[in-house]
């Protein structure tokens, strides 16, 4: 009864608070300031109220004493709810701890927007224990946890590390379409889609774009979304993800790997020379250790040998691509050999063992795009390998694919024959083998696993601001 009376005042009397982030503080310690912010974590100890802030920038400890943890609004505030809160920053006492190092001591405050409390508080709705279709459905709420958030500020570092990169070593940025009516990684993975009647899709990779940027810009790169309609339930497969590509001219495969390695590189380097990066790194994975260079780089074929040496085999297929199966039901498994694919599960092992970044490089012509440019000179009537490499990381697998292109023209149109592909939409991408070709390659990177990798996540899903999957679109 008595809270209800008070009613707080501002006091004129005291100075003037300036308005301020949470993470633009340390400068106005000693000052009156004015935080706006949500409730992130709330504790009442004998009438002193505490309240973590949280305003997206960072966090505060804030404390409210005296009347003004006495009002209404104090005895009923609950977690989630917006606050706009006035008072003196002070340093943390001597021996405490608060994020920042200080903390405000509150002398006037209002609600802003209250959560319900009761059975629909926050943490009813959502907490540690919720399942993960729950988490899925309520991944809006999801995004204010800590961990959540410092994979998002990290995934924003990263791509402004990139873009820093990619400036330094002269590529520029393009932004190709999304909607399509070409394909690059094989028809079974398109989406698509009515386009004012036309047939069209949306975009598996902008590679195609990219290589008609050279000779009018030189060695570009861009930052796009990609769609795969790949009914992959796994760790590190989306339906839609966030492609980082390059492209350029005028190189040899020797000097794609090299390029693809020292971007990584550098923008890992920029990412650890930044405070606030180097931080969120630490936080999310304290054992991180930016990777030894050069990175090692093995054949396609010593790839084989080697999952045959460490006696990692795959599941026998029959002609029609069936699982064979013994007596017991269980899948047959057979070692290796070359033709074969290397699938995720192979891979992801391998990996583990080298716990290094790998470069697997030279892949038979089959099992990739029609675009490869392939290894010059090869005698022999086994496979024909291609100038391809994938880099694969520790606990993650493939996070990049790459290759050279084909630059011949007859070579591009018996490729479009072999892979059943009709020519014609792709006028506008022969043609750039008709108007003064070129050696060049290029690369695809996918965002969220190389996060996936740095933040030591164990999902991509985790890494996606609203990850897509087979089954889900929401929210
Ligand atoms: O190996 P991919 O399919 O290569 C291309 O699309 C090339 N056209 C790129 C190029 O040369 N410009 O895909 C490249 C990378 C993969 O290494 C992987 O990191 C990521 O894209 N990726 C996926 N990431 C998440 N979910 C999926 N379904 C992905 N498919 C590919």
């Amino acid at each position: 009864e008595e809270s209800k009376k008070i009613v707080l005042q501002e006091d004129p009397a005291l100075p003037a608070a300036k308005k301020a982030k949470l993470s633009k503080l340390t400068d106005l310690r000693g000052s009156r300031v004015r935080v706006n912010g949500w409730v992130h974590r709330l504790r009442d100890q004998k009438g002193i109220i505490f309240i973590v802030l949280r305003d997206g920038t960072g966090y505060l400890q804030c404390i409210l004493s005296g009347q003004v943890s006495q009002t209404y609004d104090a005895l009923t505030l609950t977690l989630e709810s917006s606050v706009e809160l006035t008072g003196t920053l002070q340093p943390v006492p001597e021996g405490k701890t608060a994020p920042g190092g200080h903390e405000l001591v509150v002398d006037f405050w209002k609600v802003l927007g209250a959560a319900p409390g009761a059975e629909d508080a926050f943490t009813n709705r959502l907490n540690e224990k919720s399942d993960a279709s729950i988490q899925a459905d309520l991944r809006h709420l999801v995004l204010r946890g800590e961990t959540a958030s410092a994979i998002l500020k990290l995934r924003a570092a990263l791509l402004s590390a990139f873009r820093q990169s990619y400036d330094a070593n002269n590529l520029i940025e393009v932004t190709p379409p999304c909607l399509v009516q070409t394909q690059v990684e094989g028809g079974a993975t398109l989406f698509a889609l009515n386009y004012y009647g036309q047939p069209a899709f949306l975009t598996q990779s902008s590679q195609l774009y990219l290589e008609t940027c050279l000779p009018s810009l030189g060695d570009v790169f861009c930052i796009q979304e990609s769609f795969r309609a790949e009914n992959s339930h796994t760790r590190r497969h989306l339906s839609e993800y966030t492609h980082l590509e390059a492209e350029l001219a005028f190189i040899n495969f020797d000097d794609l790997m090299t390029h693809i390695e020292s971007i990584i590189c550098e923008t890992i380097d920029r990412l650890l020379e930044n405070p606030t990066s180097a931080a969120l790194i630490k936080q999310l994975n304290p054992n991180f250790t930016k990777p030894a260079r050069p990175f090692t780089r093995l054949s396609y074929v010593d790839a084989i040998k080697w999952l045959n040496e460490h006696g990692i085999q795959h599941e026998a297929e029959d002609a029609e691509g069936n699982v064979i199966k013994d007596e017991a039901g269980n899948p047959k498994m057979v070692d290796h050999a070359v033709g074969d694919d290397i699938a995720e599960a192979a891979e992801r092992r391998m990996t583990d063992i080298l716990g290094t970044p790998v470069f697997l490089h030279g892949f038979p012509a089959e099992l990739k795009a029609f675009y490869m440019k392939k290894i010059p000179n090869q005698g022999g009537d086994g496979p024909v390998f291609t100038e391809s490499c994938d880099l694969l990381m520790p606990n993650v697998g493939e996070i990049v694919g790459g290759s050279m292109r084909i630059a011949d023209m007859e070579e591009l149109l018996a490729a479009y024959k072999r892979e059943g592909i009709d020519p014609s939409p792709y006028y506008w991408f022969t043609d750039q083998r008709k108007y003064g070709t070129c050696e060049h390659g290029g690369y695809g990177l996918g965002v969220e696993r190389l996060l996936a990798w740095l933040a030591n996540r164990y999902t991509v899903r985790e890494c996606s601001l609203y990850p897509r999957w087979p089954g889900r679109a929401t929210p």
